[in-house]
């Protein structure tokens, strides 16, 4: 075994389904063997462990979500980046920046690992953005078809995927890029930092005339990523002809029941409503790293947060995320 390989590897592991809201007792430090690997394999030092929301539908015994529930006593899985420490894959070599969906630990064996080239983006954990920037691109340019002059709202906007989301949506040529966030900090911070024209917090007392005095002409295009009482909302100011592209359900994977669609003014006002999962379209997927290298290089902005602290803090992480503490996509460090 080389001398840079462990024995062990530590994880953070599913101890208890979740009851509501998530208290801490759900995860588990585990300590587990760790082997040199078999032919085809790699170990790798994981980096950076990319924690997203829809983490905690996974948690549940069964989700909607087409990604496996995790399995008690087994560790949480996300997307991971890291270096190989010891290989037995032909085509990869000690040192390789790698990405794979892996263990949340420190270091890991998988026979998935794609090689990274580590120059193509600024920061190693920016390659953990791909799953919800080639979301945000594939709802934007393929679902929403957004073009000139588009007034684009976007739900969940200060999250991974709405905060890419609203600068394609500019690149797309839209005319008015709004948002919804969860405090008036958040508001602010899209309009000041991401260049959203205007953003208005969710918990306003009446969401419907909040958005109609930031969208007076409604809007033409309605990006979700929450569900609930904004769907709602946005079918009553949509402008004739607006299309919704239905990419996520924060309020309902929340706690919130699914939100009722007022067909009337659909059939009225002639809406375009269509679901869309990056699942289906893995071609986006592949395009993302170059697209965004090249924006990057234009001055999209990237929020990524990065929590300190090693694999023991993910756990809470994941819940600070869900308690929407952060801004744009997270990651913990582990190096
Ligand atoms: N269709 C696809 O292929 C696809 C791919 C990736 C992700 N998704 C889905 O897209 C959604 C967004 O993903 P993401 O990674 O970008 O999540 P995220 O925005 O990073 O999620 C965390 C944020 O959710 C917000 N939030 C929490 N509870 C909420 C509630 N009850 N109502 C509204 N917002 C709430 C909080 O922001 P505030 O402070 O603003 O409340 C928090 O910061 C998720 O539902 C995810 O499953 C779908």
């Amino acid at each position: 075994m080389p001398d840079s390989l462990p024995r062990t590897a530590r994880q953070i592991q599913l101890a208890a389904r979740p009851r509501g809201k998530l208290t801490g007792d759900e995860f588990r430090v585990a300590e587990v063997p760790l082997a040199p690997p078999e032919p085809g394999h790699v170990v790798v030092r994981n980096e950076y462990v990319g924690i997203v929301a829809v983490l905690r539908a996974l948690m549940e015994p069964e989700s909607d979500v087409p990604i496996p529930q995790f399995d008690l006593g087994r560790p949480l899985v996300s997307d991971v980046v890291g270096r190989v420490v010891a290989t037995g894959a032909a085509d990869i070599g000690v040192g390789d920046l790698v990405t794979f969906r892996g263990p949340w630990a420190d270091y890991a064996d998988t026979a998935e690992a794609t090689v990274l080239d580590p120059a193509a983006l600024p920061e190693p954990c920016y390659h953990l953005a791909a799953r919800n920037g080639a979301t945000a691109l594939l709802g934007m340019r393929d679902v929403a078809a957004v073009t000139e002059g588009d007034v684009v709202l976007v739900s969940g906007a200060a999250g991974g995927v709405g905060s890419l989301a609203g600068q394609i949506a500019r690149r797309l040529g839209a005319a008015r890029v709004l948002g919804t966030a969860g405090s008036p900090a958040k508001c602010r911070w899209l309009v000041d930092e991401l260049g959203f024209d205007d953003a208005v917090d969710y918990h306003d007392d009446d969401l419907v005339a909040a958005l109609r005095a930031a969208a007076p002409e409604g809007v033409s295009v309605y990006f979700d990523l929450v569900g609930g009482a904004q769907f709602e909302a946005a079918v009553e100011i949509a402008a004739d002809h607006a299309r919704f592209a239905l990419c996520g359900a924060l309020a309902t994977q929340a706690g919130a029941p699914w939100p009722r669609l007022d067909t009337g003014a659909a059939v009225v006002k002639d809406l375009t409503i269509r679901g869309f999962a990056l699942h289906h379209r893995w071609d986006v997927f592949a395009e993302w790293p170059a697209l965004f290298s090249r924006w990057l290089g234009e001055g999209m902005v990237h929020p990524h947060t990065v929590v300190d602290g090693g694999i023991e803090a993910a756990p809470r992480a994941l819940m600070d995320l869900l308690d929407g503490r952060f801004t744009g996509n997270v990651s913990v460090r582990l190096t």
